[in-house]
């Protein structure tokens, strides 16, 4: 596959860079440590129309092809690996499902703000009981009249606090199991529907992640995306496209790794010469450079197929498993190369490792996308 990019990817690429450094890096540290919601930022990135990246224009989208959210989402997460995971959800899980299945009245009410920023979108698929066993939904929605009544708990929920919108998933009929679910876009000002608990986390700790309470929560079925009984297909298939922008987010933690490693053994001496003049480090830097290049490939290579209209479930699924696995590697590699000084908050090297371990368990743990890829081959 021949990546020549076009003059609008490098223009996107170059545009997202100057975002991070300008908007984003003096504060990402700061934020981090004090758990802070980057609002400010996530309103100018849907001005800059990098929360609606891939959604036509004339619902409010910068209507760009996959190739550019992952050179933009690598740039944006190379800086504020948080920034990236509330953009990538804002695109990949919300916008794109709306694109796709969305009526034209949920379109206008929904998408238009979405992709422009003014409103923030999260996917709300996780249960206590329902994490890689995705389709054991607690959660019901049962009909009444025009409405669905919803009760049951969702966790882990990206973007949860601050979200104006959710894209909801329950059992309208648990007997039929995958085919039992159903998709509702959930507005925060619904009676019966809160937040729960704001989680403390390890990593990406300047983007929210909450559990969300629905008691006799009452959505109206103008809501309801697409068709009873479609949900788990429609959450499948939302999540082919975001575990692509994971994988971008992931190489943007491994990117900024590598580069935090090389400039900091050129000016790091041990033994009276700059540890990059050890093989030791040199061939940990090569690694990564080799490992981070061939997680790009396969992340470029499956937003080509989704962009081509082909199949890319096993693209994306492997894109992600390599990226995170890199982005683990190359942040632990980073540590190591800064020595004692890794370990401490003054560089930011020990956020990288901290960011880097959630790409490996969210939008599919590794041994998920190892099971999607299987399935596959073995299928065949
Ligand atoms: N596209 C379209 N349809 C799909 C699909 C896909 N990628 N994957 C499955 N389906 C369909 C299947 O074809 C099947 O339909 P049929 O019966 O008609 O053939 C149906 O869905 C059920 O599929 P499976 O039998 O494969 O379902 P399963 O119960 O064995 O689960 C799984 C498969 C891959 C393990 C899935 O449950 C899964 O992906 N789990 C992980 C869930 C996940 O990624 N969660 C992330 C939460 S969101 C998040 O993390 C966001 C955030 O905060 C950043």
């Amino acid at each position: 596959m021949n990546f020549q990019f076009t003059e609008e990817h490098l223009m996107i690429r170059d545009t997202a860079r100057k975002f991070a450094e300008e908007e984003l890096a003096a504060s990402a540290a700061e934020r981090d440590e004090k758990e802070e919601f980057p609002g400010e930022a996530v309103k100018k990135l849907g001005e800059l129309g990098f929360m609606g990246m891939m959604v036509p224009a004339a619902y409010g989208g910068a209507e760009l092809d996959t190739v550019s959210y992952v050179l933009a989402m690598e740039e944006i997460a190379k800086v504020d690996a948080s920034a990236a995971v509330i953009m990538s959800v804002n695109n990949s899980l919300v916008c794109d499902g709306i694109n796709e299945w969305g009526t034209e009245d949920q379109k206008q009410r929904f998408l238009v703000s979405l992709a422009g920023g003014t409103l923030l979108g999260a996917f709300a698929l996780s249960e206590p009981e329902a994490g890689s066993d995705a389709s054991n939904q607690r959660t019901t929605a049962a009909r009444d009249g025009d409405t669905y009544v919803l009760n049951g708990t969702k966790n882990f929920i990206t973007n949860g606090l601050h979200a104006n919108v959710v894209l909801v998933f329950a059992a309208t009929d648990r007997s039929k199991g995958p085919h039992g679910v159903s998709a509702f876009l959930v507005e925060k000002e619904t009676p019966g529907f809160s937040v729960a608990k704001k989680e403390r986390k390890l990593g990406i700790r300047s983007s929210d992640t909450v559990s969300l309470a629905f008691e006799d929560a009452r959505v109206p079925a103008a809501n309801r995306l697409g068709e009873e009984g479609q949900g788990f297909r429609i959450a499948m298939k939302t999540l082919d496209g975001g575990r692509i922008g994971i994988a971008a987010q992931a190489l943007g933690i491994a990117q900024a790794s590598l580069e935090a490693s090389v400039l900091y053994s050129k000016q790091r001496k041990a033994f009276e010469h700059p540890i990059a003049e050890f093989q030791a480090i040199q061939f940990k830097l090569a690694d990564m450079a080799t490992e981070i290049e061939a997680a790009r490939l396969l992340t470029l290579s499956a937003a080509a197929k989704k962009d081509a209209g082909q199949r890319y479930t096993e693209a994306a699924a492997m894109a992600k498993l390599a990226a995170s696995k890199t982005a683990v590697k190359s942040s632990l590699d980073a540590v190591q190369i800064y020595g004692g000084y890794g370990y401490l908050k003054d560089f930011p090297v020990e956020r990288y490792l901290r960011d880097s371990k959630i790409t490996e368990i969210y939008e599919g743990t590794s041994e998920v996308q190892r099971l999607v890829i299987a399935r596959a081959l073995l299928r065949a």
